[in-house]
Protein backbone atom coordinates (compact mmCIF):
# COMPACT_ATOMS: atom_id res chain seq x y z
CA UNK A 1 0.00 0.00 0.00
CA UNK A 2 1.47 3.44 -1.03
CA UNK A 3 -0.05 6.40 0.90
CA UNK A 4 0.68 10.07 -0.07
CA UNK A 5 0.24 12.86 1.68
CA UNK A 6 -1.70 15.61 -0.56
CA UNK A 7 -2.45 18.09 2.53
CA UNK A 8 -1.39 17.76 6.31
CA UNK A 9 -2.87 21.28 7.75
CA UNK A 10 -6.45 21.42 9.46
CA UNK A 11 -8.97 23.97 8.38
CA UNK A 12 -7.73 27.31 7.46
CA UNK A 13 -4.06 26.21 6.21
CA UNK A 14 -0.96 27.02 7.34
CA UNK A 15 -0.54 30.14 6.89
CA UNK A 16 -4.07 30.63 7.22
CA UNK A 17 -5.52 33.24 5.28
CA UNK A 18 -7.01 35.64 8.21
CA UNK A 19 -4.12 34.61 11.06
CA UNK A 20 -0.79 36.95 11.77
CA UNK A 21 0.43 33.96 14.70
CA UNK A 22 3.86 33.60 15.50
CA UNK A 23 3.47 30.43 12.97
CA UNK A 24 1.44 31.98 10.25
CA UNK A 25 3.43 35.00 9.73
CA UNK A 26 7.06 33.36 10.22
CA UNK A 27 5.74 30.82 7.51
CA UNK A 28 4.73 33.76 5.48
CA UNK A 29 8.10 35.81 5.72
CA UNK A 30 10.49 32.77 6.41
CA UNK A 31 11.88 33.54 9.80
CA UNK A 32 10.78 30.03 11.19
CA UNK A 33 12.00 26.55 10.71
CA UNK A 34 8.94 25.06 9.13
CA UNK A 35 6.96 24.36 5.49
CA UNK A 36 3.32 25.86 4.10
CA UNK A 37 0.58 23.24 4.49
CA UNK A 38 -3.16 22.68 2.43
CA UNK A 39 -5.70 21.31 4.01
CA UNK A 40 -5.86 16.99 5.16
CA UNK A 41 -6.24 14.99 2.71
CA UNK A 42 -4.33 11.80 1.62
CA UNK A 43 -4.63 9.71 -1.33
CA UNK A 44 -3.44 6.33 -1.37
CA UNK A 45 -2.97 3.33 -3.77
CA UNK A 46 -3.13 -0.99 -3.99
CA UNK A 47 0.33 -0.17 -5.76
CA UNK A 48 -1.62 -1.17 -9.32
CA UNK A 49 -1.35 2.90 -10.51
CA UNK A 50 -5.25 3.90 -9.33
CA UNK A 51 -5.98 5.67 -6.33
CA UNK A 52 -8.41 6.72 -3.85
CA UNK A 53 -8.81 10.20 -2.42
CA UNK A 54 -9.63 10.51 1.74
CA UNK A 55 -11.11 13.93 2.31
CA UNK A 56 -11.99 16.28 -0.36
CA UNK A 57 -9.93 19.38 0.75
CA UNK A 58 -10.97 22.55 -0.09
CA UNK A 59 -7.12 22.65 -1.80
CA UNK A 60 -8.02 19.78 -3.84
CA UNK A 61 -7.31 21.22 -7.38
CA UNK A 62 -3.85 22.18 -6.43
CA UNK A 63 -2.97 18.92 -4.44
CA UNK A 64 -4.21 16.87 -7.93
CA UNK A 65 -1.94 19.16 -9.57
CA UNK A 66 1.10 18.82 -7.46
CA UNK A 67 1.09 14.98 -7.48
CA UNK A 68 1.62 13.55 -11.72
CA UNK A 69 0.16 10.17 -10.39
CA UNK A 70 -3.46 11.76 -10.35
CA UNK A 71 -3.47 13.45 -13.64
CA UNK A 72 -5.80 11.97 -16.04
CA UNK A 73 -3.60 9.93 -19.24
CA UNK A 74 -6.29 10.73 -21.66
CA UNK A 75 -8.93 13.54 -21.34
CA UNK A 76 -11.79 13.73 -19.56
CA UNK A 77 -10.73 10.68 -17.30
CA UNK A 78 -9.17 10.43 -13.83
CA UNK A 79 -6.95 8.03 -11.93
CA UNK A 80 -8.92 8.74 -8.42
CA UNK A 81 -11.32 5.68 -8.17
CA UNK A 82 -13.14 7.00 -5.32
CA UNK A 83 -13.30 9.65 -2.72
CA UNK A 84 -13.70 8.40 0.63
CA UNK A 85 -15.15 11.20 3.51
CA UNK A 86 -14.01 10.85 7.57
CA UNK A 87 -16.69 13.31 8.46
CA UNK A 88 -19.04 16.41 6.90
CA UNK A 89 -16.86 19.03 8.15
CA UNK A 90 -16.06 21.78 5.26
CA UNK A 91 -12.27 21.24 4.85
CA UNK A 92 -13.52 17.75 4.06
CA UNK A 93 -16.08 17.51 1.81
CA UNK A 94 -16.10 21.05 0.12
CA UNK A 95 -13.33 19.84 -2.27
CA UNK A 96 -16.02 17.73 -3.83
CA UNK A 97 -17.69 20.76 -5.55
CA UNK A 98 -14.50 21.57 -7.19
CA UNK A 99 -14.81 18.13 -8.58
CA UNK A 100 -17.84 19.45 -10.73
CA UNK A 101 -16.87 19.21 -14.26
CA UNK A 102 -19.15 16.52 -15.82
CA UNK A 103 -17.17 13.21 -14.10
CA UNK A 104 -19.07 10.70 -12.48
CA UNK A 105 -17.51 10.35 -8.60
CA UNK A 106 -17.50 7.90 -6.03
CA UNK A 107 -18.34 8.91 -2.67
CA UNK A 108 -17.65 6.77 0.28
CA UNK A 109 -19.33 7.85 3.26
CA UNK A 110 -21.61 7.13 6.56
CA UNK A 111 -25.21 7.97 5.73
CA UNK A 112 -25.19 10.40 8.02
CA UNK A 113 -22.10 12.19 6.45
CA UNK A 114 -24.15 11.73 3.07
CA UNK A 115 -27.25 13.34 4.11
CA UNK A 116 -25.09 16.14 5.76
CA UNK A 117 -23.91 17.25 2.76
CA UNK A 118 -26.71 16.27 0.20
CA UNK A 119 -29.64 17.30 2.00
CA UNK A 120 -30.75 21.20 1.28
CA UNK A 121 -27.83 21.83 0.20
CA UNK A 122 -28.28 23.86 -3.48
CA UNK A 123 -24.76 23.35 -4.36
CA UNK A 124 -25.16 20.09 -4.30
CA UNK A 125 -27.76 20.15 -7.45
CA UNK A 126 -23.85 21.00 -9.11
CA UNK A 127 -23.08 17.15 -8.79
CA UNK A 128 -26.55 16.55 -10.18
CA UNK A 129 -25.77 17.54 -13.64
CA UNK A 130 -26.18 14.36 -15.11
CA UNK A 131 -28.17 11.24 -13.66
CA UNK A 132 -25.57 9.09 -11.84
CA UNK A 133 -23.11 12.12 -11.31
CA UNK A 134 -22.52 10.99 -7.95
CA UNK A 135 -22.25 7.09 -6.48
CA UNK A 136 -22.28 7.10 -2.79
CA UNK A 137 -20.90 4.01 -1.42
CA UNK A 138 -22.58 3.34 2.22
CA UNK A 139 -19.37 2.92 4.88
CA UNK A 140 -21.50 0.93 7.72
CA UNK A 141 -19.80 0.99 11.53
CA UNK A 142 -17.21 -1.71 12.32
CA UNK A 143 -18.19 -3.38 9.21
CA UNK A 144 -14.97 -4.60 6.04
CA UNK A 145 -15.95 -3.79 3.28
CA UNK A 146 -13.98 -4.47 -0.46
CA UNK A 147 -13.35 -0.97 -2.13
CA UNK A 148 -14.42 -0.63 -5.75
CA UNK A 149 -12.48 0.66 -8.59
CA UNK A 150 -14.78 3.19 -10.46
CA UNK A 151 -15.89 0.24 -12.81
CA UNK A 152 -17.06 -2.07 -9.71
CA UNK A 153 -14.12 -4.49 -9.42
CA UNK A 154 -11.89 -4.99 -6.47
CA UNK A 155 -9.07 -2.97 -5.36
CA UNK A 156 -6.93 -4.34 -3.47
CA UNK A 157 -8.01 -3.01 -0.51
CA UNK A 158 -10.69 -3.10 1.98
CA UNK A 159 -12.14 -0.69 4.64
CA UNK A 160 -13.56 -0.35 7.63
CA UNK A 161 -15.10 2.26 9.81
CA UNK A 162 -14.68 3.02 13.37
CA UNK A 163 -16.94 5.58 15.19
CA UNK A 164 -14.70 7.79 16.90
CA UNK A 165 -15.60 10.69 19.55
CA UNK A 166 -16.28 14.02 17.37
CA UNK A 167 -19.30 16.47 16.63
CA UNK A 168 -21.59 17.80 13.76
CA UNK A 169 -19.95 20.07 11.36
CA UNK A 170 -20.31 23.57 12.62
CA UNK A 171 -23.29 24.03 9.80
CA UNK A 172 -24.88 21.49 11.00
CA UNK A 173 -24.71 22.27 14.55
CA UNK A 174 -28.30 22.38 16.50
CA UNK A 175 -30.03 20.47 12.87
CA UNK A 176 -28.50 17.39 13.83
CA UNK A 177 -28.06 14.85 17.00
CA UNK A 178 -24.53 15.26 18.03
CA UNK A 179 -24.11 11.77 19.17
CA UNK A 180 -24.63 10.31 16.07
CA UNK A 181 -21.83 7.62 16.15
CA UNK A 182 -21.86 8.20 12.22
CA UNK A 183 -20.84 11.69 11.79
CA UNK A 184 -17.23 10.80 12.45
CA UNK A 185 -15.06 7.79 11.66
CA UNK A 186 -11.49 6.76 11.29
CA UNK A 187 -11.03 4.71 9.05
CA UNK A 188 -8.87 1.45 8.60
CA UNK A 189 -7.59 0.39 5.10
CA UNK A 190 -6.21 -3.28 4.91
CA UNK A 191 -4.46 -4.40 1.44
CA UNK A 192 -5.21 -8.38 2.00
CA UNK A 193 -2.25 -9.67 -0.17
CA UNK A 194 0.07 -7.65 2.02
CA UNK A 195 -1.71 -7.85 5.39
CA UNK A 196 -0.89 -4.36 5.98
CA UNK A 197 -3.22 -1.79 7.58
CA UNK A 198 -3.28 1.96 7.90
CA UNK A 199 -5.73 3.70 10.51
CA UNK A 200 -6.54 7.11 9.43
CA UNK A 201 -7.95 9.26 12.44
CA UNK A 202 -7.75 12.86 11.80
CA UNK A 203 -10.57 14.37 13.79
CA UNK A 204 -10.41 12.60 17.37
CA UNK A 205 -12.26 14.43 19.97
CA UNK A 206 -11.43 11.73 23.16
CA UNK A 207 -9.36 8.73 23.60
CA UNK A 208 -12.00 6.42 24.71
CA UNK A 209 -10.77 2.70 24.82
CA UNK A 210 -12.83 2.04 21.45
CA UNK A 211 -10.51 4.73 19.99
CA UNK A 212 -7.69 2.73 20.91
CA UNK A 213 -8.94 -0.13 20.37
CA UNK A 214 -9.60 0.89 16.40
CA UNK A 215 -5.58 1.88 16.08
CA UNK A 216 -5.30 -1.94 17.15
CA UNK A 217 -3.46 -4.01 14.54
CA UNK A 218 -2.15 -1.53 12.29
CA UNK A 219 1.14 -0.50 10.26
CA UNK A 220 0.58 2.75 10.27
CA UNK A 221 -1.80 5.15 12.29
CA UNK A 222 -2.10 8.77 11.19
CA UNK A 223 -4.22 10.74 13.72
CA UNK A 224 -5.53 13.96 14.64
CA UNK A 225 -2.70 16.75 15.40
CA UNK A 226 -4.82 19.10 14.94
CA UNK A 227 -3.69 21.17 18.81
CA UNK A 228 -0.83 21.03 20.99
CA UNK A 229 -2.68 22.43 24.02
CA UNK A 230 -6.61 22.58 24.84
CA UNK A 231 -6.26 26.16 24.94
CA UNK A 232 -4.26 26.78 22.01
CA UNK A 233 -6.77 29.19 20.70
CA UNK A 234 -8.18 30.49 23.69
CA UNK A 235 -4.88 31.84 25.28
CA UNK A 236 -3.91 33.90 22.53
CA UNK A 237 -7.92 34.64 22.24
CA UNK A 238 -8.84 33.67 18.72
CA UNK A 239 -11.62 31.26 19.91
CA UNK A 240 -13.01 31.03 23.30
CA UNK A 241 -13.41 27.27 22.62
CA UNK A 242 -10.92 24.69 24.16
CA UNK A 243 -9.04 21.86 22.39
CA UNK A 244 -11.36 19.63 23.46
CA UNK A 245 -14.53 21.65 22.55
CA UNK A 246 -13.65 21.44 19.13
CA UNK A 247 -13.57 17.47 19.29
CA UNK A 248 -9.62 17.80 18.41
CA UNK A 249 -8.12 16.09 21.71
CA UNK A 250 -4.93 17.81 22.21
CA UNK A 251 -1.41 16.20 21.43
CA UNK A 252 0.49 17.15 24.39
CA UNK A 253 0.19 17.32 28.49
CA UNK A 254 -0.49 14.22 30.48
CA UNK A 255 -3.63 12.97 29.27
CA UNK A 256 -2.22 14.24 25.44
CA UNK A 257 -2.68 11.65 23.01
CA UNK A 258 1.44 11.62 22.50
CA UNK A 259 1.34 9.65 25.87
CA UNK A 260 -2.15 7.76 25.79
CA UNK A 261 -1.48 6.24 22.18
CA UNK A 262 0.60 2.91 21.45
CA UNK A 263 3.95 3.20 21.36
CA UNK A 264 4.97 0.38 19.39
CA UNK A 265 8.22 0.93 17.97
CA UNK A 266 7.23 -0.79 14.53
CA UNK A 267 4.55 1.32 14.34
CA UNK A 268 4.85 4.56 11.98
CA UNK A 269 3.05 6.84 13.86
CA UNK A 270 2.30 10.26 12.15
CA UNK A 271 0.03 13.94 13.38
CA UNK A 272 -1.93 14.64 10.61
CA UNK A 273 -5.11 17.66 10.54
CA UNK A 274 -2.24 20.41 12.17
CA UNK A 275 -3.81 23.95 12.61
CA UNK A 276 -1.86 26.87 12.19
CA UNK A 277 -1.66 27.58 16.10
CA UNK A 278 0.51 24.30 16.54
CA UNK A 279 3.94 24.82 17.71
CA UNK A 280 4.96 21.42 15.99
CA UNK A 281 4.80 23.44 13.14
CA UNK A 282 8.03 25.16 13.59
CA UNK A 283 10.60 21.96 12.92
CA UNK A 284 13.10 23.26 16.19
CA UNK A 285 10.51 23.94 18.63
CA UNK A 286 10.81 21.90 22.28
CA UNK A 287 7.08 20.39 20.81
CA UNK A 288 8.54 19.05 18.12
CA UNK A 289 11.32 17.37 19.64
CA UNK A 290 8.99 15.77 22.01
CA UNK A 291 7.10 14.48 19.27
CA UNK A 292 10.09 12.75 17.56
CA UNK A 293 11.44 11.34 20.71
CA UNK A 294 8.26 9.52 21.06
CA UNK A 295 9.04 8.04 17.74
CA UNK A 296 5.78 10.05 15.73
CA UNK A 297 6.22 12.34 12.58
CA UNK A 298 4.29 15.32 11.56
CA UNK A 299 2.60 14.81 8.55
CA UNK A 300 3.68 17.26 5.68
CA UNK A 301 2.39 17.86 2.12
CA UNK A 302 4.51 15.43 -0.18
CA UNK A 303 4.66 12.69 2.66
CA UNK A 304 5.07 8.95 1.39
CA UNK A 305 4.96 5.90 3.10
CA UNK A 306 5.30 2.79 1.49
CA UNK A 307 3.47 0.35 4.15
C1 LIG B 1 -12.69 20.93 12.48
O1 LIG B 1 -11.73 20.22 12.15
O2 LIG B 1 -13.08 20.94 13.65
C2 LIG B 1 -13.39 21.74 11.43
O3 LIG B 1 -12.68 21.73 10.24
C3 LIG B 1 -13.67 23.12 11.92
C4 LIG B 1 -14.29 24.02 10.88
O4 LIG B 1 -15.09 23.58 10.06
O5 LIG B 1 -13.99 25.23 10.89
MN1 LIG C 1 -10.96 20.21 10.23
ZN1 LIG D 1 -1.93 31.27 12.53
Amino acid sequence: MFIRVLGSAAGGGFPQWNCACTNCKGVRNGQIAASPRTQESICLSADDGDWFVVNASPDIHSQIETFGPLHPDTSRTTPIQAIFLTNGDLDHCLGLLSLRENHRLIVYATDSVRRGFTEGNVLYRTLQRFAGQVTWQTLKLGVEDTVLHADGSPSGLTVEAVALPGKPPIHLEGLVSSDDPELNVGLRFRQPTSGRVLAYFPAVGRITPSVVEGLKGTDCIMFDGTFWSSNELSAPGFLQKSAEELAHWPVGGSEGSLSMLPKRSALRRVFVHINNTNPVLREDSQERKLVEAAGWEVAWDGMEITL
